[in-house]
């Protein structure tokens, strides 16, 4: 049996699991998401791990997605034909072979060396979306010139706006489709993991960190051939970029607390291709973000990462569906670990799901491989959940497939 786990907002196993994991869970015996996290935890240095795991302050909204999602009941339906189960879909009208975003992460490349390109690959081989963050360690171009599909882009609008235009036209040029715009980082909800672990503005390293990252000579020696050490999108933007401290500083002055609807505006004037507004919570910001002309929203509280103490995402989506749901397209995410979880956000009315520490743990764990085994136990849980809820195409799932 599995019981939400108060601290990562992910699932711990019961006992009999448990002992499996602690003497090193095989790689062929990943049974799910909770798998993949243990194998990460022992694999990524603990600074890097506890960066993917941490929520915001009491992370209270960490924990509240979870529980959220816990609650909600599927409705068993047996006396249905089920023997034909659609997965595919359109997200923001491109072709997606499952409902799911591989959710944009900053510093991916120090979960996993060049995490970036090896969790692109893995979307591209599973037909899904990548999107890349600002803050990345491997640039757009790194990424681009790496994998043959189209990925998609998260921007931080920042206070240089000639840079922020930069960001938008670099990205066009590298082909991706969609911009996703995040609304919800204009300041930054500390995480206190980070504080402690000394990864914040400016970093420090610590000899506990020296003595982390030297336990963990897997992941040092792979990043010796890493493309970047910083944030590769962001290097240009000013001098002795190579100096993590610096380039931290300027990172934290640059995002812009004056951030609204017309900075909205004006990115949708400068994107030619599908804009998403990410971090959407209330109703008014939803009405706000359509009348800027966002082709979706995305229902988000940046995985409890942000404001702690907002709604999780499946309390906060019925009164933005209500709003705008019959006018845009509504994404989910925020606490998803299972296929199932994706089911019960289809059923509240999303199009699809981003999945954040999901894909994060799969990454640490192994690579593309390891992001990949997170797509398959996703598409695999959701495909058994479609057939017991008597569920045959993505696209049409019934709001009372969630028992009311
Ligand atoms: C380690 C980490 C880094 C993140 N970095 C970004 C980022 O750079 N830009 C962004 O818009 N969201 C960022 N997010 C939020 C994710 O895009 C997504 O909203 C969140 O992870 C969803 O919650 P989940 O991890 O429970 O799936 C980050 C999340 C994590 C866990």
């Amino acid at each position: 049996m599995a019981s939400a786990n108060p601290i990562s907002g992910s699932k711990e196993l019961g006992s009999a699991s448990a002992a499996r994991t602690k003497a090193s869970l095989a790689w062929g015996a990943v049974a799910n998401i909770e798998d993949l996290r243990e194998i990460a935890k022992k694999r990524v240095p603990r600074t890097f791990f506890e960066y993917v795991e941490a929520g915001s302050y009491d992370e209270l909204t960490l924990r509240a997605n979870r529980i959220a999602l816990d609650a909600l009941e599927l409705r068993q339906r047996v006396m249905v034909d089920v023997s034909s189960r659609v997965q595919s879909t359109t997200i923001v009208g491109q072709p997606a072979l499952l409902p799911v975003v591989l959710a944009p992460a900053g510093l991916t490349g120090a979960v996993y060396p060049n995490g970036e390109i090896h969790a692109a690959r893995a979307a591209q081989s599973h037909g899904v979306p990548f999107c890349l963050s600002t803050m990345s360690v491997c640039s757009i171009e790194d990424v681009a010139a790496a994998v043959e599909k189209p990925f998609w882009f998260q921007l931080y609008l920042m206070k240089d706006r000639g840079f922020s235009r930069s960001l938008i036209e670099r990205a066009h040029a590298a082909g991706c489709p969609t911009l996703v715009l995040t609304m919800d980082l204009h300041v930054e909800g500390q995480r206190t993991a980070d504080v402690h672990n000394g990864l914040g503005i400016p970093p420090r390293l610590s000899l506990a960190n020296i003595l982390d990252i030297a336990m963990h000579l897997r992941w040092a020696s792979g990043m010796l051939w890493s493309k970047e050490y910083t944030f590769g999108n962001l290097k240009d933007a000013i001098r002795n970029s190579g100096n993590l401290g610096i380039l931290s500083e300027w990172v934290k002055q640059q995002f812009d607390p004056s951030f609204e609807r017309h900075d909205v505006e004006w990115v949708r004037k400068l994107w030619p291709g599908q804009l998403i507004v990410k971090g959407i919570l209330d109703p008014q910001d939803a009405e706000m973000a359509v009348a800027a002309g966002a082709d979706a929203v995305l229902i988000s509280n940046h995985g409890g990462r942000q404001l702690d103490g907002a709604p999780s995402t499946v309390k906060a989506f019925p009164g933005v569906r209500d709003a705008v749901g019959d006018r845009i397209e509504l994404l989910f995410d925020s606490g998803i670990r299972s296929g199932l979880d994706v089911l019960k956000a289809l059923a509240l009315g999303a199009r699809a799901c981003f999945i954040g520490r999901a894909y994060l743990y799969g990454l640490g764990a192994g690579g593309e491989a390891g992001v990949r085994k997170a797509l398959s136990l996703i598409s695999e849980e959701l495909d058994t959940g479609m057939a017991l809820t008597g569920v045959t195409d993505v696209k049409a799932v019934p709001r009372d497939v969630i028992v009311q």
